[in-house]
This record gives C-alpha cells, structure tokens and sequence, in this order.
C-alpha cells in the first residue's frame, strides 16, 4: 500500500512538472495556435483534466499534498493562454494601426481675405459705437428701391443693373436696403453698420464682377449733422488705412441721401499700381455717403423734424485689393487654393 502511495505520488510530482513545462514550451504564433493549445490543455478532456484524474487516485494525505500545487499549475497554464490570447490581439491591431507609419496632417484653413477685409472693419466700427446688423440678399422692391427715394424709372432698377428673381423680387444691389429695414423697426436712436454681399449684372472683368461687398453704415438721432459723418468716416480711414491717411469728400448724388458725397483716398501716383488705380489722379473713391433723405425717414415712419442722420456705403472688395496687393478681383473669388493660401496668417 504504501509502495503503491510512494508510485502514484511521484507519478504526480511527474506529470505536474511535464504538463508545466509542456504549457511553456508550446508556441503560439497564431489564433489557430491558441486554439490548439485550448484544446490540448484546458478543455474537458485536455492535459488538465486527465491530470485531475490521476489526483483524484491519490489517497487523503498526499491528496493535500499536491492539491495546492495542482491548482497552482493549472492556474498558470490558463494564466498562458490568456497572456497569449492578449499578445495576439495586440499584433492583430498592431497589424491594421501601423504605429510606425507617420500621421495624416490635416490642413489647416485659412480666412478668406474678403472676410479677414470685413471683420477688420467691423471691429473699427464697433469700437465707434456702432452695432451689426445683417438684412436678406433676397429683397423686395419697396427695400432695395422705391423706400430708398428710387424714382419708378431710374437706370438701377432696369434688367440690365439688377438680377430679379421675379417680379418686384431681386438680389438686392446695394446694402442699403437694410437701413430700411432697420428704420422700420421703429426703434431709435440707430447706429449701426450692416456688412453683406450685393449683387449686380454687370461683366465680370479684374475690376467688377457680378457679386461683391458693401458696409452700410447708419446714424440717425436728434441733431446729426453733416459733421459728424466727416468725423467718423474721418476716424474709420486713419485706424484702417494708417494715422497720415489723407481723405477729401466730392459732392456727388444718391436718391437716398441729400446732400450726397463721395469719399476718396490719397494714395499718390509713385508706384505703378497707385497710378493706375487712381487714373493718375493720386485719390481712389472707396464710398458713397450723405444725410439721409427726408422722404426716405418719411418711408420708413422717422419724423424728418424731430431726427436726422447720415449714411454711408462702403466697397469692401476693391479696399481688400488695395490693402493686400491683389490685381484682379476675379482671383478672390475663383477658389484657387494657391491664392487663398497666400492669406493663411490673417
Ligand atoms: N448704395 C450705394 C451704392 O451701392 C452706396 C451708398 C451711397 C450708400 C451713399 C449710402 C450712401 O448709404 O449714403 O452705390
């Protein structure tokens, strides 16, 4: 009995430390592998479980003997095979990820100069007191025209300067149809400028094109007087165009305003460009304003008696052009990612 002990316990001690050794030994390569190694050890048949059967011969004491490391043993070999499952699933993402490639780069955007144009504008206005506000591009008659003091038959509302969508409908031509927007609100005093794209029919050439930019600005209260045009158009070119920036106003005529006037810009005649660009004059026009009408207040409700006030219109893209050396409009607009790229810092 006790010889027979002695045999099945060193049979035990055997089998434990080749089944151990054999576990370690088996490569795992692939999900097949590990399969395979499932099979051979850990399912009910497999290596573990014969060895259990060779425990549950062994008597009491020697079953206390080696239960401990029996245990122990099959906790490691299932400790392997979920180290191993671990190694191949980390392979197998290794293997779609490729770490060692480098990134994508993204490329960043950049602001288009039309807008950066814009935006520095706005913020000069603002901080003259002035709020934004925005109106539709798609605009009736009453707003583009007949409340902007537009005699019936005046050339702008002829096919030829306006792209009707239908009838008494349009792309508005001028941003001006959003101060009558704005006086009809009812609410005053208004200081506001009202930034948007305008569109007219006109050939498309380096200096026009059918679709571009205006800043509409309006000031109505008690007592606004010529004066105070001057001085805030005066401030907007020296924060814009430069502290030295000479200005003279022309009289000039919109339906709208009474009296009108017409602002240029003194860019001199030096460089070639500056030459051309004021027709060897040395001053370039960059907008119409004037005090408001008082038919138009009267159109929109404001009793020309008690309030007045000034208006202006300003061309954003041919400034953009002069601030940033661009010769042909066309480019701004045609989506060149070469072109735009040249702007990515502003
Ligand atoms: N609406 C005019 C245009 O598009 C520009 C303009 C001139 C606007 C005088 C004004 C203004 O507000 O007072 O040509």
């Amino acid at each position: 009995m006790t010889r027979l002990v002695f045999f099945a316990s060193a049979k035990m001690k055997r089998e434990i430390e080749d089944l151990l050794k054999v576990a370690k030994e088996y490569e795992i390569e692939t999900s097949s592998d590990l399969e395979n190694f499932r099979i051979k050890f850990l399912v009910k048949k497999g290596l573990i479980n014969q060895l259990l059967q060779v425990f549950k011969n062994l008597n009491g004491d020697e079953k206390k003997r080696w239960g401990k490391e029996f245990n122990e043993t099959k906790i490691s070999i299932e400790q392997l095979y979920i180290d191993a499952e671990v190694k191949l699933r980390k392979k197998e993402i290794s293997e779609v990820i490729h770490d060692d490639l480098p990134g994508y780069f993204n490329e960043m955007g950049s602001r288009h100069p039309i807008s950066a144009a814009l935006e520095e504008m706005t913020a000069i206005f603002e901080r003259l007191g002035f709020s934004v506000a925005e109106g539709p591009e798609i605009e009736d008659d009453w707003h583009n025209f007949s409340a902007l003091n537009f005699p019936d038959n005046h050339p702008a509302r002829d096919m030829q300067d306006t792209f009707f969508v239908e009838d008494e409908i349009a792309l508005r031509t001028h941003t001006s149809s959003v101060q009558v927007r704005l006086m009809e609100t009812g609410q005053k005093p208004i200081r506001s400028i009202m930034p948007g794209r305008v569109y007219r029919n006109e050939a498309i050439s380096a200096r026009s094109n059918c679709f571009f930019h205006q800043i509409e600005g309006l000031y109505i209260d008690k007592g606004v007087s010529f004066s105070d045009l001057k001085q805030t158009l005066y401030n907007f070119v020296q924060e814009f165009f430069g502290p030295n920036t000479k200005v003279r106003f022309r009289a000039s005529y919109f339906p709208f305003t009474e009296p009108s006037a017409e602002m240029d810009i003194f860019l001199g005649t030096e460089t070639e460009s500056d030459y051309r660009l004021t027709k060897g004059t040395g001053w370039l026009e960059i907008l119409g304003c004037g005090m408001v009408d008082s038919n138009v207040l009267e159109n929109c409700n404001i009793n020309s008696k008690e309030y007045s006030g000034f208006a202006f219109g300003l061309g954003v893209d041919r400034i953009a052009m002069l601030k940033y050396g661009v010769k042909d409009l066309r480019t701004f607009f045609n989506g060149d990612k070469r072109f735009l790229d040249q702007f990515i810092s502003l």
